[in-house]
């Protein structure tokens, strides 16, 4: 059974997911109408993904007798500036994100809740990866600038990228 503060916490984790998803659906709609496709593709890609990792909270609350709470959710920006601008936004998204996770599993510590502490160790380690996949995308878009053949480049690649992703 969960205790009503884990309840509480975990269902402040949906919310933080699932605006996840909105933010990167809002970068996919913003880059695909730039004529960024393989950002685009992308993007529409990492959003579902949040909303899977939305999901999986959603199940454990319910599965362990608490409620999940489906909220309102905070507006995502409409535009992002340039390219790079839009992946600094989420390389920070991302480090704020784990920064929650880490507060989660410092809760379940306090609680000794090992059961949720286990279900989070999925969590951090998604976010090493992803970490590490935007700071990689972050890096490349800073070599290139804004050079436009070198943009045209890093859409193509971030395309595969997607697809590679895809795979695994
Ligand atoms: Fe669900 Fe990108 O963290």
């Amino acid at each position: 059974m969960l205790s009503k503060n884990i309840e509480k916490a975990l269902n402040n984790q949906i919310k933080l997911e699932a605006e996840s998803s909105q933010i990167y659906l809002s970068m996919a709609s913003w880059a695909e109408s730039q004529g960024f496709e393989g950002v685009a593709t992308f993007m529409y890609a990492h959003s579902d993904e949040e909303r899977q990792h939305m999901l999986k909270i959603v199940k454990f609350i319910n599965e362990r007798g608490g409620h999940a709470i489906v909220s309102e959710l905070d507006a995502p920006p409409i535009s992002f500036g340039m390219l790079k601008e839009m992946f600094k936004t989420l390389f920070d998204h991302e480090v704020m994100i784990s920064q929650k996770i880490n507060d989660l599993v410092e809760i379940t510590l306090q609680e000794k809740d090992y059961a949720t502490h286990n279900f989070l160790q999925w969590y951090v380690s998604e976010q090493i990866e992803e970490e590490s996949l935007a700071r990689n995308i972050l890096d490349k878009i800073s070599l290139i600038g804004d050079d436009k053949g070198g943009l045209y480049l890093f859409d193509n690649d971030v395309k595969m990228l997607t697809a590679n992703e895809t795979q695994i």
